[in-house]
């Protein structure tokens, strides 16, 4: 996807309490060969009406990640630990009833697949009028009307029409849009996001994420937004935090962290990003390949394939500590700020912030 790379304005720290806090979140799964560890002590915190991007390889947890937020972890029999707090509420030991309020109502979900949320069988707006009547108690009539002003707000044309038509019927791009009016139809005060515009062509990708910025932005929605493409991610976050491995090892405002990484995986991203434009440039692309969560190495995780790697890196895995105000690394050796990000290697001169 090629989206330039405007990074917004991280603006001035305001002193909220968060709208989501994840603390010490622990993900495992059980296989042939036991347990394996797939996310490895999660701490976040959202504000309010903020963006937060979770990027990272192949396997590194950020879906998984995503899906404990609204609890969907239970169904799948995972073994979670830790607390998930959204607006106050624990989701770790939130009563089934209770959680199923929460999805759809405070918390709406956007998948990269839209027929994970749209039944075939039932015609759109249907389905949304009695999400709307499930959650907020309206009539029906009431909840078809909403549903209307949901399609104007996501740019379906022909509304009227599309509303009777049954998932199948819609194009990639419209499902996808259909899908975001389902997630915005409780007025969610956090919407998740995975990989939402990857199945898209390039053109409908950019207009798609436009829309949901914009929808974003306008309704003082939060969200958490999980992507591969980094052009994405400079589009759409004011904060980035990068997992590697189950753990989260640079994170900080989004400018910081994509101009200015100091942990040794965060940059080899970057750089391998820039060196080629920002056109479809994804993740993964780096020399080595994702560890194998279930035998990971002692020490730090990303230590084999770690071009500064020192010999205490075997041996300790690192602790998150602040870098500077607002931005931390998990790295015994993280590299020194660099003043100015156009005389690292790859970047491009002039490419942030004066847009
Ligand atoms: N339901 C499941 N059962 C067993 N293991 C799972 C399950 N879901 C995810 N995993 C494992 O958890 C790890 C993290 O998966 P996750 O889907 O979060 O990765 P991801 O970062 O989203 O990757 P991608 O970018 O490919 O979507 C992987 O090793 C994956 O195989
Ligand atoms: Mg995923």
């Amino acid at each position: 996807m090629n989206v330039q790379m405007t990074i917004p304005e991280a603006g001035p720290r305001v002193a909220t309490a968060p709208l989501l806090d994840i603390a010490g979140l622990r993900v495992a799964y059980r296989g042939l060969a036991g347990w394996t560890q797939v996310v490895r002590g999660v701490d976040l915190s959202l504000a309010p009406g903020r963006t937060l991007v979770l990027l990272g390889e192949s396997g590194s947890g950020k879906s998984v990640t995503l899906r404990a937020i609204p609890g969907l972890l239970r169904e799948e029999g995972a073994r979670v630990e830790g607390h998930v707090r959204v607006g106050g509420q624990d989701v770790t030991t939130l009563p089934p009833a209770e959680l199923l309020k929460l999805r759809g109502g405070r918390v709406g979900f956007i998948f990269q697949e839209p027929m994970t949320a749209l039944d075939p069988v039932f015609r759109i707006g249907d389905q949304i009028a009695e999400t709307i009547v499930q959650h907020r108690g309206v009539s029906w009539r009431a909840a078809m009307a909403t549903a209307r002003e949901l399609f104007d707000l996501v740019q379906i044309p022909s509304a009227e029409r599309r509303l009777k038509a049954y998932p199948n019927e819609l194009s990639g791009g419209l499902r996808q849009r259909a899908m975001i009016a389902m997630a915005m139809s409780c007025e969610p005060e956090l919407l998740l996001a995975d990989e939402p515009t990857t199945a898209l062509d390039a053109t409908v990708q950019i207009q798609v994420l436009l829309l949901l910025r914009e929808i974003q932005r306008e309704r003082g929605t939060a969200m958490v937004f999980v992507t591969h493409d980094l052009g994405v991610a400079a589009e759409i976050a004011d904060e980035v935090a990068v997992m590697y491995a189950g753990r989260i090892v640079e994170r900080g405002g989004a400018e910081q962290v994509l101009l200015y990484p100091r942990h040794p995986y965060t940059r080899a991203l970057t750089n391998c990003v820039v060196q080629g434009s920002y056109r479809d440039q994804r993740l993964g692309e780096l020399s080595g390949a994702p560890p194998d969560v279930s035998r990971l190495p002692p020490g730090c995780s990303f230590a084999p394939r770690c071009p500064a790697r020192a010999e205490d890196c075997l041996r300790h895995e690192p602790d998150f500590r602040s870098l500077a105000p607002g931005h931390d690394a998990a790295c015994l050796h993280p590299s020194g700020p660099s003043a100015d990000p156009s005389s690292r290697p790859g970047v491009p001169a002039g490419s942030p912030k004066g847009h």
